[in-house]
C-alpha cells in the first residue's frame, strides 16, 4: 500500500475474522501526533499546520481521503474523545462512506454554556491553555493522571509521553480546537446509525453530553 504523502502520520493495516466475517481493521493516528516517528511531515511550517487543524474540519477531511484512497467503505468507525466528533463529521461530508460510528467519551462542547453542562468554565480553560504555554512537560505531568481518571501507571505513562511527542505550540493549538469547539449543532446531522458509550466517572466529559448526543443524533 503507498500513501501520498499528505495522508497520515500513521496507519496499521491488519485484518481479523471475528465468526465468519472478515474485517480490514484500520489503526489510525491524528496528523502530527507522533512527532518523533514523522520527522518529515513535522518539517512542514507551523503556521500550516495550526491554520488546517485549528478546527475538527482538517482530521475529517483526512478521514475522508484516507476512506477514498484505500478504497474503504461501510466503515465501523470507533473514535474516542475529539476522535469521536471527527468521525461525525466525516459521516456528515460523506455518510455513505460509514456503516456504523462507535463514540467513546465525545463531546461536543466542554465549555458551560447557558443550560448546558460543558464540563469547564471559560476561567477553567482559560488557565489550563496559560499553563500549558508557561510549562508544557510539567502541564503534562499534572494533567494526564487527572485525564487518565484512575491509579493506572502503564496507562498514564502511555498518555504522557503521546502528549509529550508533540511539539507544545502543536499540543496548545489543538487544545484550543477540542476545548473551544462548539459542535452541537451538527448533531441533529449524523443520519449514520451511532453507538455512544460513556464511563460513568469521566474527568473531562460531563455524563449529561453523552445524553445529550443520545438524544441528538
Ligand atoms: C466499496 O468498497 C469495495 C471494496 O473496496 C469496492 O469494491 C466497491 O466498489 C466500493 N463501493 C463503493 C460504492 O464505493
Ligand atoms: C518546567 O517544569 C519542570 C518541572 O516540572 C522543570 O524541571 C523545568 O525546568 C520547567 N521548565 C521551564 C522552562 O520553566
Amino acid at each position: 500500500m503507498v500513501l501520498k504523502p499528505w495522508s497520515w502520520l500513521m496507519v496499521m493495516v491488519q485484518t481479523r475474522v471475528f465468526g465468519t466475517t472478515s474485517y480490514l481493521i484500520l489503526l489510525v493516528a491524528l496528523r502530527w501526533w507522533f512527532s518523533t516517528w514523522f520527522s518529515l511531515q513535522m518539517s512542514a511550517p507551523t503556521f500550516i499546520i495550526q491554520r488546517k487543524y485549528s478546527s475538527f474540519n482538517g482530521y475529517a477531511s483526512d478521514l475522508v481521503n484516507l476512506l477514498d484512497e484505500l478504497n474503504v467503505n461501510k466503515t465501523i468507525f470507533v473514535g474516542h474523545s475529539m476522535s469521536a466528533m471527527i468521525g461525525c463529521i466525516a459521516s456528515i461530508k460523506r455518510p455513505e462512506l460509514f456503516k456504523h460510528l462507535i463514540l467513546l467519551g465525545g463531546s461536543p462542547r466542554y465549555l458551560d454554556a447557558k443550560g448546558y453542562n460543558g464540563g469547564f468554565t471559560r476561567s477553567e480553560i482559560n488557565a489550563l491553555f496559560k499553563q500549558m504555554d508557561r510549562n508544557y512537560t510539567s502541564w503534562v505531568q499534572a494533567f494526564a493522571p487527572v485525564a487518565v481518571g484512575m491509579n493506572n501507571t502503564p496507562a498514564t505513562t502511555e498518555f504522557k509521553n503521546s502528549l509529550w511527542r508533540m511539539k507544545p505550540e502543536i499540543a496548545l493549538s489543538v487544545a484550543k480546537a477540542v476545548f473551544l469547539s462548539d459542535w452541537r449543532r451538527i448533531l441533529p446531522k449524523v443520519f449514520v446509525p451511532c453507538t455512544i458509550i460513556q464511563s460513568k466517572r469521566d474527568p473531562i466529559v460531563p455524563n449529561s453530553v453523552a445524553y445529550l448526543h443520545e438524544e441528538k443524533s
